[in-house]
C-alpha cells in the first residue's frame, strides 16, 4: 500500500481549534476540499454569515475564510455527509475538565471524542484517516482505534493518526502559517506511517518538511500535555517570584528580563501576570496530574498541580491586594474592570482571570464596571453566574455594569483594574480617566502594561504586579 493522496478533508468541531486550522489548510491546499462540520447550528451559521460575522475573534481569520470559502473551504452541520465524503478526518471536539464522576475536577471528559468516533464508525462506507486533533490524554487513540474496529462496516479501514494542535489563541493564524513545528504521531506499522505520510503530505503544501515532525501515537499525544505544562509552569514559576520582587522591592520586569537573557532560559512567557487563563493550560495540567495518579505516581501528580495552586494563588493575592490598598475595604466602592477576555486580542473568557477577580470583587460588596472590546455581553453574564452559582443573575446585575468604553466604565471609580493587554488599553487617555475618578485614584495593572511614571505624573497612585507598593 502507499499513502493515500488526500483530496477531502472534514473537520469534526468548528471551535477555536477545528475552525481556524481547517481554513488554513484550505488557504494553503487548494486541492483539496475541506469541509468543517459541527452539531451547533448558530456557530455554523456565523461561519457562513455574510457579513464576515464569524463566531470566534481571532487576527486575520476574516482574510483566510474570504479567500477560500465557497471555493475549497464549506461549513456544515450535516456531520455524516461530511464523514462520508472525506479520505482524512479531523476529530477537533471539545475535551474539557470532568464535572462529575470518577475522575471529576481533574480528567478530561472524552465523551465528545467518543461520540464523535462512534458517529465516523456508524456512517462512514470507506477507507478512512482519523486524525486525533483535540488535546487527550496519553493513549486515546487506542480506545479510538477499539471503538472503530468494533463498529466498522467490511472492508472498511481506519488509520488512528494523533495530530495535536500548538496555536495559541490571538495569534492562531500567524501560528498556523508558520508554526514552529507541526507534530504527527501514528502506530509504527506500515499502514500507520503511510497515513502519517499522507498527512504529512498536507501539512508540506506551506510547512517545511524539517518542521514536521513524526514520531509514535503515545509520544505525540503526552507532547501536546507536556508542552501546555511546561508553559504553565513557567508563568507560576515567574508570578511566585513577582510575589517576592513585591515583597523585597525588586522589579519583575528587570528580574524576567535579565533571566531570560541566558539562552538556556530565553525570554518567552515570562511576563508576571494577574495569572493565566484560557481552555487549555489549566486543563491540560490537571489531565496530566490525573494521568500521573492513574500510573500511581503522586509525587508526579503534586509537582504538576503545584503549578495550578500557584496560578490560583496569584489571582486570589491580586484581588487581595487591591482591598488592601483600598484601606481595606471596598464594599460600595467603584472598581473598574478592563478586559474580560483571558488573554488580548480574543474574546474567550474560559478561565480567564477577570472572572475570579470580579467574583471576589462581588463578594466584598463592591460596585463594578467592566469593559471589554470583544466579548459579547450575553457571554459575560454567563460566566459570572457560573462563578457564583449562590448569586441571582439579577443580584448579579445589580453590582455589575457592563460598558461600551474604557472611558465610560472608568466615571466615578476608585479603582482601575486592568485584568487583560488589550492593546488599546495602552492608549487610554488617562488624564480624562483621571478628571473622572474619585480621588485618591488607583491603577492596578495586572498585565505590565501601562506607563506606571506617565500614570504617576498625572496624579495616580499605580500599583503593579511584581513591583513593591507606592
Ligand atoms: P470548542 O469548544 O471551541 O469547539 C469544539 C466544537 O466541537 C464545538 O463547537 C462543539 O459543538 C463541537 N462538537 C462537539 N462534539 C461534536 C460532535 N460529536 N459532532 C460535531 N461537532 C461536535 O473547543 P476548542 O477550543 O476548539 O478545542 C478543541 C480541542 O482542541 C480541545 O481538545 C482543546 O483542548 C484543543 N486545543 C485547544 C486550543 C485552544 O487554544 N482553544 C489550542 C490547542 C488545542
Amino acid at each position: 500500500m502507499s499513502p493515500v493522496k488526500v483530496q477531502k478533508i472534514v473537520c469534526i468541531g468548528a471551535g477555536y481549534v477545528g475552525g481556524p486550522t481547517c481554513a488554513v489548510i484550505a488557504q494553503k491546499c487548494p486541492d483539496i476540499v475541506v469541509t468543517i462540520v459541527d452539531l451547533n447550528e448558530g456557530r455554523i451559521n456565523a461561519w457562513n454569515d455574510e457579513e464576515y460575522r464569524l463566531p470566534i475573534y481571532e487576527p486575520g481569520l476574516v482574510d483566510v475564510v474570504r479567500s477560500c470559502r465557497g471555493k475549497n473551504l464549506f461549513f456544515s452541520t450535516d456531520v455524516d455527509k461530511g464523514i462520508q465524503e472525506a479520505d482524512l478526518i479531523f476529530v477537533s471536539v471539545n475535551t474539557p475538565t470532568k464535572k462529575s464522576g470518577v475522575g471529576a475536577g481533574f480528567a478530561a471528559d472524552l465523551n465528545y471524542v467518543e461520540l464523535a468516533t462512534r458517529r465516523i464508525a456508524a456512517v462512514a462506507t470507506s477507507n478512512k484517516i482519523v486524525v486525533e486533533k483535540s488535546t487527550v490524554p496519553c493513549r486515546t487513540a487506542e480506545s479510538m482505534r477499539t471503538i472503530l474496529e468494533a463498529n466498522a462496516k467490511p472492508n472498511c479501514r481506519f488509520d488512528i493518526l494523533s495530530n495535536p494542535e500548538f496555536l495559541a489563541e490571538g495569534t492562531a493564524i500567524s501560528d498556523l502559517h508558520k508554526p514552529d513545528r507541526v507534530l504527527i504521531g501514528s502506530l509504527q506499522s506500515a499502514e500507520g506511517l503511510d497515513a502519517c505520510q499522507a498527512l504529512s503530505s498536507v501539512y508540506a503544501h506551506w510547512v517545511p518538511r524539517e518542521r514536521i515532525l513524526t514520531v509514535g501515537l503515545w509520544s505525540s499525544e503526552l507532547s501536546k500535555l507536556a508542552a501546555n505544562a511546561m508553559l504553565a509552569q513557567r508563568i507560576s514559576s515567574i508570578n511566585a517570584l513577582s510575589a517576592i520582587c513585591e515583597a523585597t522591592g525588586a522589579n519583575i520586569d528587570e528580574v524576567a528580563n535579565a533571566v531570560g537573557y541566558d539562552s538556556r532560559i530565553g525570554p518567552k512567557f515570562l511576563k508576571a501576570s494577574v495569572g493565566f487563563g484560557g481552555s487549555c493550560f489549566q486543563k491540560d495540567i490537571l489531565n496530566l496530574v490525573y494521568l500521573s495518579e492513574s500510573l500511581h505516581l503522586p509525587e508526579i501528580a503534586t509537582y504538576w498541580r503545584q503549578v495550578v495552586e500557584m496560578n490560583e494563588h496569584q489571582k486570589s493575592r491580586f484581588a487581595k491586594r487591591v482591598v488592601d490598598t483600598l484601606f481595606n475595604t471596598i464594599t460600595n466602592k467603584r472598581i473598574t474592570v478592563l478586559g474580560f477576555a483571558f488573554k488580548a486580542d480574543t474574546g474567550d473568557t474560559r478561565e480567564s482571570a477577570a472572572i475570579t477577580l470580579i467574583r471576589d470583587f462581588m463578594k466584598e460588596k463592591a460596585n463594578i464596571s467592566l469593559y471589554d472590546p470583544q466579548v459579547e455581553e450575553a457571554q459575560i453574564w454567563q460566566d459570572l453566574a457560573e462563578a457564583s452559582p449562590n448569586l441571582s443573575l439579577e443580584n448579579i446585575k445589580k453590582q455589575v455594569k457592563i460598558c461600551s468604553s474604557s472611558l465610560e466604565a472608568c466615571k466615578d471609580a476608585e479603582a482601575v483594574v486592568i485584568a487583560t493587554e488589550w492593546k488599546e488599553f495602552k492608549e487610554i487617555d488617562w488624564e480624562t480617566v483621571y478628571q473622572g475618578m474619585n480621588k485618591p485614584a488607583f491603577v492596578f495593572d495586572g498585565r505590565l502594561l501601562v506607563d506606571e511614571d506617565k500614570l504617576t505624573k498625572i496624579g495616580f497612585k499605580v500599583i503593579t504586579i511584581g513591583r513593591g507598593s507606592l
